[in-house]
């Protein structure tokens, strides 16, 4: 990852959790910032912080992603803002239970935030930096897209989403210089938890990351040009094996006759 004094990362969900440390530790690299989130206190506090330890110009966009007009206008800022180079799409949330306990219109907001803030930025950023020739996108999905029987089944399915946008975006801009990432955390301590209604010591301690080891991880597999990024996967041959199992079912997945089985 190479900034130049004039390089803007725009970061959404930067007021707290994963993507407060993701602003963090872009300035540490050089990068101006667009800091992305509905609260404007926590934002301009998460903007003062960063502004006080790092040489770096921070401004703020307060705007809440589950509105489709708040969307517009952050792809509008994406869109206009030249010297923005990288795009971390971090808002994310996660519901407060099962299906069977949530209230519809908290899982529409969650896929309003998880899902199409993130598609409508991606796409814009894939666009703006393909017509520049080079740029980076990184997108924060989740572990659960790959283990959708344990958890919320909309919230794992917007993760998955979120992986196979990512992919699909990596393969079709491949012969660029544009960089796309799937970062794929597991537990992870932040707000989250509190804010869905968890208590965060009830889950197990061994599996649960802290938002800055999760955040340097991720950032070294962007530099190591991961397009997939697990942090906490110490054998990545097994990643390996799951895309070469995936790959083997291609020959098979559309023709013309239906299987014997079927007949
Ligand atoms: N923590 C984990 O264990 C874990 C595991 C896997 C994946 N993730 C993913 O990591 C990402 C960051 O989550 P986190 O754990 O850092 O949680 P967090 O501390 O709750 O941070 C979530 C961020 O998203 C922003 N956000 C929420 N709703 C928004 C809205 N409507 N419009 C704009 N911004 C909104 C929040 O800011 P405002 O409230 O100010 O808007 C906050 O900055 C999420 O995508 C989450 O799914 C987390």
């Amino acid at each position: 990852m190479t900034t130049t004094k004039s390089s803007r990362a725009l970061v959404t969900g930067a007021s707290s959790g994963i993507g407060a440390v993701y602003a963090d530790r872009l300035a540490k690299r050089g990068y101006n910032l667009t800091l992305v989130a509905r609260d404007v206190g926590r934002l301009e506090a998460a903007a003062e912080a960063i502004a006080a330890s790092h040489d770096v110009e921070v401004e703020t966009l307060a705007a809440d992603l589950g509105s489709l007009s708040d969307i517009a206008d952050v792809v509008a800022h994406l869109r206009g803002d030249e010297s923005i180079t990288l795009l971390v799409n971090c808002a994310g949330v996660s519901p407060h239970g099962t299906t069977a306990i949530s209230a519809a219109d908290e899982l529409d907001q969650l896929i309003a935030i998880n899902v199409n803030a993130l598609h409508a930025l991606s796409i814009a950023a894939a666009q703006v930096f393909g017509v520049r020739g080079a740029g980076g996108i990184i997108n924060v999905g989740s572990v659960t897209s790959l283990m959708p029987e344990q958890f919320n089944p909309s919230y794992v399915a917007s993760k998955a989403f979120v992986l196979a946008l990512t992919q699909s975006l990596a393969a079709e801009y491949a012969a660029t210089n544009i960089r796309f990432q799937a970062v794929l955390p597991g537990l992870t301590r932040t707000a989250l938890f509190e804010r869905s209604g968890v208590d965060i010591s009830t889950l197990p301690a061994h599996m649960m990351m802290e938002a800055g080891d999760l955040v340097d991880a991720a950032l070294r597999g962007y530099d190591l040009g991961e397009t997939v990024t697990i942090p906490s996967l110490e054998d990545e041959t097994l990643w390996g094996n799951q895309e070469a199992a995936r790959m083997a079912l291609a020959p098979y997945l559309s023709l013309a006759r239906p299987a014997s089985r079927y007949a």
